[in-house]
């Protein structure tokens, strides 16, 4: 027999760390706030825990792999027609799904940074390369973006408003900056809190990509609508691209009980969206109170606040850990807080006002 050795695994994976969620914490008191995921502080509607108990009476079938009546819903609420809809496993499973779909060893994928934590991650796990392009003032910088392009470039991410920062760019910005894209590069404006802009300059997708065959509008049923424990995204885009995307699907990925969720969900969009209208309340309570505080925050259109600390990012996390709030940070450069309940929020805002800020 020959000599043992360990299985080979892909040399991506030599200096891949996997996606670290949002953590949990608990104060010595029991207090517990997750700050750190961007979740609704809601839990689910009513009429939702009924489609759901419904659809847990059929599981021991597959679901429809190709989440017709799911499908049928979203283009019926996004007023496009199926044919343009593409479903996945949350957002991220699409993002996984386009680059399935475009990426390939000497391929490249522009995005800003920082921005959502699993670009770089699904992106080196596709084979391509990142060209990552520094944000400006916390914000895409769409011209220096165009700039990174080249005839390897195969998709750009553009995140707005952008996770971890909550800055949006607008329509001017973002029509120029497509008007400059090769039409054989496809451009995905990832709209995961759409649902939370409010500046009306900051252009809804789905008004964009009629007349342009290379962008795709990614959304997600994980944030307003409340379902990120049942991972649905999908995708908006002309027949052409939505159809590749599908073809890379994880057969049943979306299963039967996020189906029927989903459909609940859009149906109870009124409700939900109230529910939005508090947080963004909240949100620009607490960006107020923080800039009246002293702190530089970011203008946001999402569903938290950007903190830029710098080499005190990790003590000012410990700080909220020690007093059950979990932020999201990054070492060296700044902590997203989540906008949560109200409680939440003055839990977070008494924290930050403690800790030692002013120059
Ligand atoms: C910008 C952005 N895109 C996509 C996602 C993924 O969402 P999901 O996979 O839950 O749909 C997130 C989640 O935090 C996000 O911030």
């Amino acid at each position: 027999m020959s000599e043992a050795t360990t299985p080979r695994f892909r040399s991506v994976l030599d200096r891949f760390v996997a996606y670290k969620p949002g953590k949990v914490v608990v104060s010595p008191e029991g207090r517990s706030f997750k700050l750190s995921s961007n979740e609704s502080p809601h839990g689910p509607l009513p009429s939702v825990v009924d489609a759901i108990a419904e659809a847990a009476e059929n599981i021991n079938r597959y679901p429809d792999n190709n989440a017709t009546a799911l499908t049928e819903a979203i283009a019926g609420f996004c007023g496009v027609p199926a044919d343009h809809v593409a479903v996945g496993c949350g957002s991220v499973g699409m993002t996984q799904m386009l680059l399935e779909a475009v990426a390939e060893p000497g391929a490249e994928v522009v995005y800003a940074w920082r921005s959502f934590e699993a670009y770089p991650l699904l992106v080196a796990l596709s084979g391509a390369t990142s060209a990552q392009v520094a944000l400006r003032e916390e914000t895409h910088d769409l011209a220096a973006m165009a700039d990174a392009i080249t005839d390897r470039t195969r998709l750009v991410f553009i995140c707005n408003p952008n996770n971890p920062t909550g800055t949006a760019v607008r329509r001017a910005e973002i029509e120029a900056f497509l008007d400059r894209v090769p039409s054989d590069c496809l451009v995905v404006l990832d709209e995961a809190y759409r649902e939370y802009v409010r500046d009306d300059e900051v252009p809804d997708g789905l008004t964009l990509y009629g007349d342009r065959p290379n962008l795709a509008i990614l959304r997600t049923f994980s944030k307003a609508y409340g379902l990120a424990g049942l991972r649905i995204g999908f995708l908006v885009a002309h027949p052409l691209v939505a159809g590749a995307i599908r073809k890379t699907f994880l057969p049943f990925s979306v299963n039967s009980v996020a189906q029927a969720a989903g459909i609940a969900s859009l149906a109870a969009t009124d409700e939900l969206l109230e529910r939005v209208e508090g947080t963004v309340k909240e949100r620009d309570r607490v960006r107020s109170a923080l800039l009246a505080d002293g702190w530089t925050v970011p203008p946001t259109e999402a569903n938290f606040v950007w903190l830029r600390l710098g080499d005190r990012t990790m003590e000012f996390s410990a700080a909220c850990d020690a007093q059950g709030v979990s932020v999201r940070p990054f070492a060296g450069e700044g902590a997203r807080i989540s906008i949560g309940a109200p409680e939440e929020n003055d839990a977070f805002l008494a924290v930050a006002k403690s800790f030692p800020h002013r120059d």
